[in-house]
């Protein structure tokens, strides 16, 4: 059965941050950049290279700058314009409106409720949902390779994960069932399994397609690891209820959402980046030689 394109993605962006304080006293994480661009910038480009039209993001209270980040920057715009400078830095930042919807989260209930908060939005058409703070990188995005996968297999689809087994109680892990190349069966899933537990290292690094069903699950707002609504939670009671698979990306992860992740990321996008990567790898090769090992 062909499933609905997916034309909507949901990007929850109210958490706190607390892990960059205090850079993220007031400003948002996810405006927190790699480079140049913001976190919340790579996953709303990642998002329209696979099509995605209207973005959604679930925002909270100190969340205003996201929009405005959105929004047309009348003021720049024209100084740029009137200093003859061109606006290609300023590319995918505008959204139109109708095609960028902010929601609150009232309060920090979860993961599942922050998605919940977009239900009305999202009607009965299958989804996407990214989580800014897991810099997914590569060519095609990883939104692009899992859209197209769902043109084929349809269902719900999750992004899947290798991590060294002993991080695996800080996520969401998928009790994996037949592999078919990228593609693994999810026979069950377990959110931030106690040490030892986890039925195996595959993890989910925030990025899922998933079928509208889930609101109604959500609905229930029954609690899960930590006392919060967990997404994964209600994903878990879809298993059985028709395809739902795991998707490998082929291309880098960079956790931003730790410190160390985050620094990763700068380095490794400087290191590529036309414009600075001769000199970047200068600076680190002299960094790293002066630089006694901890
Ligand atoms: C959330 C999800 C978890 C997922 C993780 C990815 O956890 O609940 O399933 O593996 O994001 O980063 P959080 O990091 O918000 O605790």
């Amino acid at each position: 059965m062909k499933s609905k394109a997916v034309r909507k993605a949901v990007f929850p962006v109210a958490g706190l941050g607390t892990r960059f304080l205090p850079a993220t006293k007031a400003v948002p994480k996810e405006l927190l950049p790699v480079v140049d661009r913001p976190l919340i910038q790579y996953a709303v480009d990642e998002a329209l290279e696979a099509g995605i039209e209207t973005m959604i993001f679930i925002t909270g209270r100190g969340k205003n700058a996201i929009e405005d980040h959105f929004d047309v920057a009348y003021e720049l715009e024209a100084t740029q314009k009137a200093r003859g400078k061109d606006l290609s830095a300023l590319e995918g930042t505008r959204l139109t409106p109708g095609n960028a919807i902010f929601i609150r989260q009232q309060e920090p209930l979860g993961l599942g409720h922050a998605i919940w908060c977009a239900r009305d939005v999202i009607g009965d058409e299958p989804f996407a949902i990214i989580l800014p703070d897991e810099f997914m990188h590569g060519s095609p995005g990883c939104m692009r390779q899992m859209v197209d996968a769902h043109e084929q297999i349809g269902g719900n689809l999750i992004c899947a994960l290798e991590v060294p087994m002993e991080q695996t109680s800080s996520y969401g892990v998928i009790d994996p069932g037949a592999r078919n190349g990228a593609l693994t069966e999810v026979k069950g899933l377990v959110e931030k399994p106690a040490p030892g537990t986890a039925p195996s290292n595959l993890i989910l690094p925030g990025r899922y397609i998933l079928r509208p069903e889930v609101m109604t699950i959500l609905e229930r707002q029954e609690k899960g690891a930590g006392g919060e609504i967990q997404l994964t939670d209600a994903m878990a009671a879809m298993i059985g209820q028709g395809a739902f698979h795991g998707l490998t990306f082929t291309g880098q992860r960079f956790d931003c959402g730790s410190k160390i992740g985050y620094v990763e990321a700068n380095l490794a996008l400087a290191l590529e980046r036309p414009d600075m990567a001769a000199d970047m790898r200068k600076i680190a090769e002299n960094l790293l030689a002066a630089t006694p090992a901890a």
